[in-house]
């Protein structure tokens, strides 16, 4: 089937090359010039695993193009998927919808026949029926489309996850459809565009628009609660002496609670969950649905509160005062296998830490570009051995595997002074320790004895 996909950012390059891998022919289209000269010579803008490789692929196959003409999207398909950006707005926690509204605006005008658009942006509940009065606003206002044109809007959200987007595509858990009426075409066109996945077993989900919509906040709002829930019982582990990592272990042992999601540490971060439990609040409220959710404000507090641990934790290590203390943090990714630095939970402590007065040197296999944009007056290393050079703190940041399995023995040596702070719970604590460094790390008061 032909389609475009508008916006070619993480979701959208991603949707797009994997759309093409399912046999679709694709034209990507954004309004960053850069982006789509990168994509059209076969570059990602970011990194994303086995990504590079299906653009080229499917560059070559001829099934996938990249433009920044809306004209030439119109005109090469009646099927078109939005996946342009929904951040926060500023001064609000609501969504900021510009982007999504701004891609219908360009597009519809421009349709002429019967074309279905599916959205895929991560959109306050309301948003499919709004842009779908808004397409017949739009149809109405121009003559020449009037009478030939009509445009049918479908909510089909996304879940993949960064690090593991392709996969996640390809071979997604479920594929929920949000429709507006009963004789909507847009579960037959679905069935076609994802007949790969659904013969492997992936259910679809059709339902109305509002279901189809809070379907995927909600699921991002019960992660970010899971992930906090972990981090909040962290705070009484430090206070009473237990361990984090073995209450983890113990009660994800019940298939009622699970243990995914509760590994204790510098909580969530990245260009979604945050900013989705607070969109969600904020339109609860909009709805009058307010109390429903105050619950994810305590849920965002805990989140922010494991980052001024580690910074208070740094603090204690380097004797109380941050002051010219040699400082290295491993990580700048909001999670491993991502170059995405969008509230990422281990830049922002490196550069609360530099505030503080502390010489920061980061290091970080893949965000390094994306970490310097933001805070350029941190020292970025080649290695993690150039960054760890002098420190008299060593802070893990990011669970990338790397860090994972860096020899501690080895890595002394490298070191002024042997401690090491574990942000992300991943380090082998008693084989650290057994080669000398002092082991602190979040929610384990066990280690503080
Ligand atoms: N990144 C993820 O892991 C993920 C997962 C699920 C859902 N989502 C949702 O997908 C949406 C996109 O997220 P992202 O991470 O890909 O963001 P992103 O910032 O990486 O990409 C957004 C892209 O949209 C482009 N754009 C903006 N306005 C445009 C317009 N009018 N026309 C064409 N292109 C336009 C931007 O230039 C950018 O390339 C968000 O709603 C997000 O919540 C993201």
């Amino acid at each position: 089937m032909r389609m475009s996909v508008i916006g070619t950012g993480y979701l959208g390059s991603t949707h797009a090359a994997c759309m093409a891998e399912l046999g679709h022919e694709v034209i990507g289209v954004d309004v960053d010039p850069h982006k789509i000269e990168l994509l059209s010579r076969g570059e990602t803008p970011f990194f994303e695993p086995g990504l590079d490789e299906l653009v080229r692929k499917h560059i070559a196959s001829g099934r996938l193009r990249f433009t920044t003409s809306y004209q030439e999207a119109a005109d090469a398909a009646h099927v078109h998927f939005v996946g342009v950006g929904t951040p926060q707005q500023k001064n609000s926690y609501a969504a900021d919808m510009t982007f999504v509204r701004s891609a219908i605006e360009n597009l519809v005008p421009l349709l002429r026949g019967d074309h279905l658009i599916f959205g895929k942006s991560t959109v306050p509940v309301g948003t499919a029926h709004t842009l779908q009065e808004l397409s017949r606003q739009l149809i109405d206002a121009s003559p020449t489309t009037a009478d030939h044109t009509s445009v049918e809007i479908a909510w089909n959200p996304e879940f993949l996850r960064e690090g593991h987007a392709v996969q996640d595509t390809i071979r997604p858990d479920r594929i929920v459809l949000g429709v507006s009426n009963p004789d909507s075409r847009a579960e037959e066109i679905a069935r076609e565009i994802y007949a790969q996945p659904i013969a492997d077993g992936a259910p679809l989900l059709v339902t109305d628009f509002a279901t189809s919509e809070l379907v995927k906040v909600s699921a991002n709002a019960f992660l970010a609660t899971k992930i906090s829930f972990i981090n909040a019982v962290s705070e009484v582990c430090e206070a009473s002496g237990a361990d984090i990592t073995v209450l983890a272990d113990a009660i994800g042992l019940d298939d009622r609670i699970g243990r995914k999601f509760l590994n204790a540490g510098l909580g969530f971060g990245g260009g979604c969950l945050p900013k989705d439990i607070r969109a969600y609040m904020a339109r609860a409220g909009e709805l009058g649905a307010d109390q429903a959710l105050t619950f994810l404000r305590e849920v965002d507090a805990i989140n922010s509160r494991r980052r001024e641990k580690l910074v208070s934790m740094v603090k204690d290590a380097c004797g109380g005062s941050l002051g010219d203390a040699r400082v290295t943090v491993l990580g700048a990714a909001f999670k491993p296998e991502s170059d995405d630095v969008r509230d990422s939970p281990a830049l922002a402590v490196a550069g609360a830490l530099s505030l503080a007065g502390a010489h920061v040197s980061v290091y970080d296999p893949q965000a390094m570009v994306n970490a310097a944009k933001i805070f350029p007056t941190l020292t970025y290393a080649d290695t993690a051995r150039d960054a760890l050079r002098n420190a008299d703190t060593v802070v893990v940041a990011t669970e990338w595997k790397e860090f994972r399995e860096l020899d501690p023995n080895e890595v002394r040596e490298c070191v002024s002074s042997p401690i090491v702070i574990d942000g992300r719970n991943c380090l082998d604590a008693a084989a650290w320790a057994q080669a000398g460094w002092t082991v602190r790390a979040l929610g384990r008061g066990n280690l503080e004895q």
